[in-house]
Parts: structure tokens; C-alpha cells; sequence
């Protein structure tokens, strides 16, 4: 009896210790995920097939924290008049005549207590690629970095970048 009860036990204490781990932080966030979108947008084929620059469409990158993602009227740029037969681009066009907006899938996202500043890392010529990866080569976006505390330290840390590396830079 005693045994069966201390296998029990012991089984139990690992599924535990599992499940722990599971939502240990620092392993690492959401690395490789890819959502769908409400609507296909392909960043290759606007990037690297029409030569449409980031800042085109991710215009407050270099002004503000947060790197927008595109309002509605920035497509209708173009879509007024491109491709008006794709379905795609009708769902886009009825939004827009309706004032609505497209509720897209957010991609990258760090905990509340962490403050990330994009204008500050912009300014000091580090590349969307570094932290994003090859975007102009994507047609769903996908978290390439870890977005971990070690991540953003490490590249803090290295000597030419003269990064800030106190706690309350990142955390207030
Ligand atoms: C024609 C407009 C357009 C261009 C040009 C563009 N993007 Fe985007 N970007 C979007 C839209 C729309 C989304 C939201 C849908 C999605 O995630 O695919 C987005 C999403 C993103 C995201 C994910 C945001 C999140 O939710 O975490 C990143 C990162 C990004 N873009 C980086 C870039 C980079 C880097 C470039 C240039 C190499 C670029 N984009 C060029 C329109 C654009
Ligand atoms: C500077 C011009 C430009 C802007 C701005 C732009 N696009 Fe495009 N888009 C294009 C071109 C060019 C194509 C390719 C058309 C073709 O295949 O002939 C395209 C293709 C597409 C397609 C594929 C349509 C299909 O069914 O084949 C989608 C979806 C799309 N764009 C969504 C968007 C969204 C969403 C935005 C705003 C975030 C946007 N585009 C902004 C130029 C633009
Ligand atoms: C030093 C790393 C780094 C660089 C460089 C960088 N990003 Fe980001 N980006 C992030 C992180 C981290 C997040 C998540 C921010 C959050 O959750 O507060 C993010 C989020 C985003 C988002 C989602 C909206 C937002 O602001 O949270 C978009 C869009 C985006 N980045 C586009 C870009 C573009 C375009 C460039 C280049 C012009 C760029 N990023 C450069 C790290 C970076
Ligand atoms: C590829 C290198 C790199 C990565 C990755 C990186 N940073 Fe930075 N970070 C820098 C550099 C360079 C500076 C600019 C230092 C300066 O202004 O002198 C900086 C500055 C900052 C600042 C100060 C902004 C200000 O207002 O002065 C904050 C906050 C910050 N980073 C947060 C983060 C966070 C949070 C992450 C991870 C999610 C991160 N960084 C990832 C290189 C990086
Ligand atoms: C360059 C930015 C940066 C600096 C500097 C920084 N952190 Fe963080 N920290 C992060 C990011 C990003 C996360 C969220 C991702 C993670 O948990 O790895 C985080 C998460 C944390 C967490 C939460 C981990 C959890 O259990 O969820 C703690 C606690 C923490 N940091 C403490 C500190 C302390 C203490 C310092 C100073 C010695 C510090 N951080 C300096 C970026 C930073």
C-alpha cells in the first residue's frame, strides 16, 4: 500500500515539476510564432518584389516607442486602384468605405514591466533585421529573437554599443 501511495506521489511531483517548467519565464517567448492574419499581407511581395520601404508603412519607427502598424488609408494607397479584383482587397476597400479597420494579429509582445523604446534603437542605426529577422523575405511574419531579458542584455552588454545596462532602463 505504501509503495503504490509513494509511486503516486512521486508521478505526481514530476507532472508538477513539468508543468512548472512549462511556464518557467526566460526559456525564451513565443519564438517562431506566426498567426494567421484576417488578411494575407505579404511583406516580401510588397517589400521585395515592389520596393516598398518599411518606414512607407511602419511610418512613427523612428519618432515614437512603438512602431505602428499601418492604418487602413496607407494600403488604400495604393489599393484604390491595384488589384481591386482580389478579394482580399475588396474585404480591405469595404473596411475602409465603412471607416472600419483591419484588427491584425499582433506578433511581438513583451511583459507590461518591460519598457522597449524602437525610436532610441533606430536612431543608433541598429536594423529591423537584428531583432526581426528577414522580413522583406516573409510572407507571414514570425518571431525570429526570443524578446528575452538575456537577449536584449547580451546585445546591451557588447562594448561598441555602449547600450544602458541599470535595471530601470528597462524597467520602471
Ligand atoms: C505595405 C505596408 C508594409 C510594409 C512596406 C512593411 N510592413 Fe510590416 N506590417 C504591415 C502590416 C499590415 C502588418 C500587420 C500584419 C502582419 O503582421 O503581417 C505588419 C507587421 C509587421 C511586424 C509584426 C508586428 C507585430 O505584430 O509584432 C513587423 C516586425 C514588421 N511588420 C516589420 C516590417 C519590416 C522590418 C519591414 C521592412 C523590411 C516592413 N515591416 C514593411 C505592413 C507593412
Ligand atoms: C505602395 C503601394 C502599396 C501599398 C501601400 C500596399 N500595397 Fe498591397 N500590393 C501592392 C502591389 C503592387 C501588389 C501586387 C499586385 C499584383 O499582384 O499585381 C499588392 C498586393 C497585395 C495583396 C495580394 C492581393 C491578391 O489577392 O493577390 C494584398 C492582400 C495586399 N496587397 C494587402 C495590402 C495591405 C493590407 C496594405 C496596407 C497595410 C497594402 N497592401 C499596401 C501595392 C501596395
Ligand atoms: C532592438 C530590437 C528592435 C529593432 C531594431 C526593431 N524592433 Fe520592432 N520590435 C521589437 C520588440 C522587442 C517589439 C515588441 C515591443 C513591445 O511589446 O513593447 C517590437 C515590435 C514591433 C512592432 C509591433 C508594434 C509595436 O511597436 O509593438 C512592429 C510593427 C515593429 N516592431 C516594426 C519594426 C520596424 C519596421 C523596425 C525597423 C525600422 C523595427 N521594428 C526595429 C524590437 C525591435
Ligand atoms: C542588437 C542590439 C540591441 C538589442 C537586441 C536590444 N537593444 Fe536596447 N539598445 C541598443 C542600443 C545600441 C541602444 C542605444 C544606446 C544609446 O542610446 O546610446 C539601446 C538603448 C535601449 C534603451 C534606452 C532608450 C533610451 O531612451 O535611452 C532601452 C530602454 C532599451 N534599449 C531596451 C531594450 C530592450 C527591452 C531590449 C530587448 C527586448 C533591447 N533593448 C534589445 C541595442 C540593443
Ligand atoms: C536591456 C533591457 C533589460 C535590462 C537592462 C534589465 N531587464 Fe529584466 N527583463 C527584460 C525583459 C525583456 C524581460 C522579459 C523577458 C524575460 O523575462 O526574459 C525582463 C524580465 C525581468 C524579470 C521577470 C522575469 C520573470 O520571472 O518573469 C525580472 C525579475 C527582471 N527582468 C529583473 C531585472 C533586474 C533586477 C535587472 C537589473 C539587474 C534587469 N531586469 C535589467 C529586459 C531587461
Amino acid at each position: 500500500m505504501h509503495r503504490v501511495f509513494r509511486t503516486f506521489a512521486a508521478v505526481g511531483l514530476l507532472a508538477l515539476s513539468l508543468a512548472g517548467c512549462k511556464f518557467q519565464p526566460g526559456w525564451g517567448y513565443n519564438q517562431g510564432y506566426a498567426p494567421e492574419q484576417p488578411i494575407p499581407f505579404d511583406h516580401s511581395l510588397h517589400v521585395e518584389k515592389n520596393q516598398i520601404q518599411c518606414q512607407y508603412c511602419h511610418n512613427q519607427v523612428e519618432r515614437s516607442k512603438h512602431s505602428n502598424v499601418p492604418a487602413l488609408s496607407t494600403c488604400m494607397n495604393c489599393h484604390l486602384q491595384v488589384k481591386t479584383d482580389s478579394p482580399h482587397i475588396q474585404k480591405l476597400r469595404d473596411a475602409y468605405d465603412k471607416g472600419g479597420s483591419i484588427e491584425w494579429v499582433r506578433v511581438h509582445m513583451l511583459p507590461d514591466h518591460v519598457a522597449f523604446n524602437h525610436s532610441a534603437h533606430i536612431a543608433k542605426g541598429v536594423n529591423c533585421q537584428t531583432c526581426h529577422g528577414e522580413v522583406e523575405k516573409m510572407k507571414t511574419i514570425t518571431q525570429v529573437q526570443d524578446l528575452s531579458m538575456g537577449w536584449c542584455i547580451n546585445c546591451h552588454r557588447q562594448p561598441e554599443n555602449k547600450a544602458p545596462l541599470n535595471c530601470t532602463t528597462c524597467h520602471h
